[in-house]
């Protein structure tokens, strides 16, 4: 199978045109398990109050929003350069009333629009495995984040054990995508996901990618039997 087109113009479109079903498919393809993933994500960070995070990749928000939440006086950044999912993300964060604790911002992964040294934390969820330059994104990352913060990521992975393995990718490339494509109404949309997936490193070739650009004491852990990793490290 071709490596997917991962061109910025057509991720960004393609998140443009999926915006409005994105958190219901989320939920549901996931059968509610990403809200626990993003917890464990978020507890992982470990920040003290009035920490500074930036989140990668931040969509609607429901990631930014559960930093904020996690202690006192936070401040996220959320970065996102598909407009549609910034404003899906800007009305839930007035929703919750957290307007003065979360920045939305248009921007590029490759180009993260704060000053460097600024943050204590980084967070990316489901968005690393879309950007098109993941050595810029994590030359930017180590440029912003403070020597020893804590960067933490989020991306599926395939389950290991042999039958619940071949189970997964029955449903992740044969019931996801057409279920996708029925309530987002984009052809390729849920295509793409499971093809992006099976292009993305290994937890072991990811781990030592993220080692060999700017981070140490690198851990990969496995969540719901390996459907998801959650990626930790801090920055040298
Ligand atoms: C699968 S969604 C994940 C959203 C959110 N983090 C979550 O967990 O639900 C991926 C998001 O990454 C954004 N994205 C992908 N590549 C990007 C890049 N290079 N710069 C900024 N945003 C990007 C897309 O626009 C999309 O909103």
């Amino acid at each position: 199978m071709p490596p997917p087109d991962k061109s910025p113009a057509r991720i960004a479109a393609m998140f443009e045109a999926i915006a409005a079903r994105y958190d219901f498919l989320n939920h549901f393809l996931s059968a509610g398990l990403d809200r626990r993933w993003r917890a464990r994500t978020v507890r992982e960070l470990q920040l003290a109050p009035g920490a500074r995070v930036v989140d990668l990749c931040t969509g609607t928000g429901d990631l930014a929003i559960a930093t904020a939440r996690a202690a006192e006086r936070t401040r996220v950044v959320g970065v996102d350069f598909a407009g549609a999912m910034l404003r899906l993300a800007a009305g839930k964060v007035r929703q919750t009333g957290l307007a003065g604790a979360i920045a939305l911002v248009r921007g590029d992964a490759a180009a993260i629009p704060v000053r460097s040294g600024w943050a204590d934390a980084a967070t990316i969820a489901f968005g690393i495995r879309n950007v098109n330059q993941p050595e810029r994104a994590f030359g930017e990352l180590a440029r912003v984040l403070k020597p020893g913060a804590r960067l933490a990521i989020l991306e599926f992975g395939e389950p290991t054990a042999p039958g619940l393995r071949a189970l997964y990718k029955w449903y992740f490339r044969a019931v996801l995508p057409r279920v996708g494509r029925l309530v987002s109404k984009h052809e390729s949309a849920y295509s793409y996901l499971p093809a992006s997936v099976g292009a993305f490193p290994s937890p072991v070739e990811f781990a030592a990618f993220i080692a060999r650009n700017g981070f140490t004491d690198v851990r990969s852990v496995p969540m719901s039997l390996g459907i998801v990793y959650l990626y930790i490290a801090r920055k040298c």
